[in-house]
């Protein structure tokens, strides 16, 4: 690692540096092409194969592939029974798909406000929360640094309540030694465009529990009973019977995506070694700049640097976040702000009353937050031209 503070006179980029592209090779070229030559292209053995070496590298017994995390979660609380009249209690800091698939299934969502330094669920909050009609906890592993899933499973148990991890950045994350995927009743993830791990859109359900999954595999697939048959239907000795036994929904993944996923799985330990050094690279560059806070990694865990968070600090700078945002476009570096929290949304303000000051660490962090680029696509040179960028863009407005 150069001098971090002559990076400030490195000349900046010429060309636009994406906040997180997937990093797509031969492997994955060739797969799809064998599925597109196979004569079969949605679910089928390429998603069985998928599934199973996906439940296999988190160490869970089953696993279902799905079109996305959001059907996931959706499918994962119908399938453990949660509905109208129940209660969800999750964090404001996550992404719609969390807050939305409560609703979906006709149950309320109660947040909670993140921890000030994880930004992950505070835990502490859980129980004063809990009533007559809590019925489960919804986790979020914000950036890939897993929750603190001891404290929220003994709740869960001294309660009778299920666990669901939205695992949507945590693709190879680990707890305590253990992958995330095998910590709860159901773990969901997420292989959209920009995650650890891509099948372009694409999600995943984990469990210990079969019978969850085999509900799960049959809701994600019209609720026809037997969900292989859909697709053995045509093969030599398949059958053209099929009942619908339940109003299930389309939300199987397809073998073009499990093209995909088989490679991109078996190079997930890579990118998320990439993904360390380059948060390694950050988190150096920017120790002796007390005008940003950089992520706090807790040691139970093994960061899966999904995101690489800063918080700025207004009060040692002449500009505020979208001012610094802008800056940093205009040295063609790509960010983004992950998240606006879910209850300043105007459907959430809307349907549940909430004011922005109603978390004030979610608050806090959101009027603060710049997420920096990272890739496994990126090499060296990008990590340290984002680093020149800031230490440019601090120097002309430190206070
Ligand atoms: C925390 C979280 N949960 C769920 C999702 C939804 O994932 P998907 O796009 O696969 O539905 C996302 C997507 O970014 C996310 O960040």
């Amino acid at each position: 690692m150069p001098d971090t503070a002559a990076l400030a006179s490195r000349p900046p980029r010429t060309e636009f540096l994406p906040f997180a592209p997937p990093l797509i090779g031969a492997e994955e070229k060739a797969e799809l092409l064998d599925t597109l030559d196979s004569g079969w292209i949605t679910k089928g053995p390429k998603t069985e194969r998928f599934e199973q070496e996906f439940a296999a590298y988190v160490g869970a017994k089953h696993a279902v592939g799905l079109h996305s995390c959001t059907a996931a979660l959706h499918l994962a609380l119908i399938a453990l029974g949660i509905g109208e009249g129940d209660e969800v209690i999750t964090t404001t800091f996550t992404f719609a798909s969390t807050g939305h698939a409560i609703q979906y299934v006709g149950a309320t969502p109660v947040f909670l406000d993140c921890d000030r330094r994880t930004f992950n669920i505070a835990v502490d909050e859980i129980q004063s929360r809990i009533t007559g009609r809590t019925r489960a906890i919804i986790p979020v592993h914000y950036g890939g640094q897993a929750c603190l899933m001891d404290e929220i499973r003994a709740i869960a148990k001294a309660r009778n309540l299920y666990v669901i991890e939205d695992a949507a950045h945590a693709a190879g994350s680990e707890y305590k030694g253990r992958k995330v995927g095998t910590l709860s009743d159901v773990t969901c993830f997420s292989f959209y465009a920009t995650k650890n791990m891509t099948t372009g859109e694409g999600g995943m359900a984990t469990s210990d529990d079969p019978e969850v999954i085999e509900r799960i595999k049959v809701l994600s697939m019209y609720g026809i009973s037997d969900a292989r048959r859909i697709w053995q239907r045509y093969a030599p000795k398949g059958s053209w019977w099929y009942d619908i036994v339940e109003l299930g929904y389309k939300y199987n993944m397809m073998d073009l995506q499990a093209a995909l996923g088989i490679p991109q799985l078996c190079k997930l330990d890579g990118f998320n070694e990439r993904r360390r050094h380059f948060a390694e690279m950050y988190n150096t560059a920017f120790a002796d700049l007390p005008e940003i806070e950089v992520p706090e990694m807790l040691p139970y865990v093994k960061h899966a640097w999904h995101l690489y968070p800063i918080l700025i600090r207004p009060e040692r700078l002449t500009i505020d976040r979208n001012a610094f945002i802008e800056e940093l476009r205009s040295e063609n570096i790509g960010t983004s702000v992950l998240w606006i929290p879910l209850h300043m949304h105007s459907y959430y303000r809307n349907r549940f009353g909430y004011r922005p000051g109603d978390f004030p660490n979610a608050l806090h962090i959101y009027e603060r937050i710049i997420n920096l680029p990272i890739s496994p696509r990126m090499n060296d040179n990008d990590v340290l031209d984002v680093i020149g960028a800031i230490r440019r863009i601090i120097d002309r407005h430190r206070r």
